[in-house]
């Protein structure tokens, strides 16, 4: 096996190269003066499986065509298979026509990774695994989950027996899976959020957290609105320590500031996207997945 790493993942390739005992090589790239990315893989391919791992965090659009520059040349220069990991998946909320003439953005993300000639495709926490496996065409796809990693890690701060609570109930999976390490039982609030103008409204019926530890799982944290809201809610009902944990860390703007001023003990992320609140890697979780498909 090759592994790529491509330029928005070069820390996260060389430690899931360490994961695996094989170097991670950065592909060669720069950026023109006009914006445009230039990419030129200098490994030979050739009849070898190779793993491209290029997370799409901001600025997406450009993360995004690089790895399809990566995989296409990859392709083209006679790689026996091209697996694209790919931490963070951008364009992945927009898995539906919410209203009339919308682009299905997932959809046509992903069409443009398999008529590129990616035949397998691994991220993780992906914001609707159902909307992936639906729209996932011809390529074979792989969704791992953070949360656990996560979880243990509030563990090693003394969060044992908090409850686990997603923002809404398309996210009560994720706290179902931190209950697993965290045990206090999970629960997920009920949250509207207005498609034009994107505010949000959250609720929960008989949410007990009086002087209990509680901690929000949630996919990623954009502008931290909803995380804010949840993190205050649960302040706002008695609970002693609350701690906001997302895989995804966009935190754009003031998130973090916004998130703490509700009330958040503790802020922690991954690495999918490489911030300082990356606290938990998911380099290991990655290789480990890796080293159970059949290359
Ligand atoms: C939405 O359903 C996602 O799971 C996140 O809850 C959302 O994207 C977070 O966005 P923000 O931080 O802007 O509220």
């Amino acid at each position: 096996m090759i592994l790529l790493s491509g330029p928005a993942s070069i820390e996260l390739g060389r430690k899931i190269g360490v994961e695996l005992g094989i170097p991670a090589e950065p592909v060669e790239h720069r950026i023109f003066p006009d914006g445009e990315s230039y990419i030129r893989v200098a490994v030979d391919v050739r009849g070898e499986t190779t793993v491209i791992i290029q997370t799409t965090s901001p600025p997406q659009d450009r993360h995004l065509i690089q790895l399809l520059l990566m995989a296409r040349t990859v392709k083209d220069l006679g790689a026996k298979r091209v697996l694209c990991v790919v931490p963070y998946l951008a364009y992945a909320r927009q898995d539906k026509r919410f209203m009339e003439g919308e682009a299905l953005s997932l959809e046509v993300i992903l069409r443009l990774l398999e008529n590129s000639g990616v035949e397998g495709l691994v991220v993780v926490d992906v914001h609707n695994e159902d909307s992936l496996r639906e729209l996932r065409g011809g390529m074979e796809v792989w969704n791992i989950s953070a949360i656990p990693l996560l979880a243990r890690y509030l563990r090693g701060l003394g969060y044992s027996g908090a409850l686990s609570i997603s923002p809404d109930t398309g996210a009560l999976g994720l706290a179902r899976l931190a209950d697993q390490e965290l045990g206090g039982g999970f629960r997920a609030f009920q949250k509207r959020r207005d498609r034009k103008t994107g505010d949000i409204m959250m609720w929960a019926e008989d949410l007990d957290v009086y002087g209990r530890d509680a901690a929000v799982f949630d996919d990623m944290v954009s502008t931290g609105g909803t995380t804010a809201r949840a993190v205050a809610i649960l302040k706002s009902l008695g609970a002693r320590r609350v701690a906001a944990a997302c895989t995804h860390a966009l935190f754009l703007g003031d998130a973090e500031r916004r998130i703490k001023e509700a009330g958040a003990d503790h802020i922690l992320a991954t690495d999918t996207i490489p911030t300082h609140l990356s606290t938990v890697s998911v380099a290991k979780l990655i290789a480990d997945h890796l080293k159970t498909i059949k290359l």
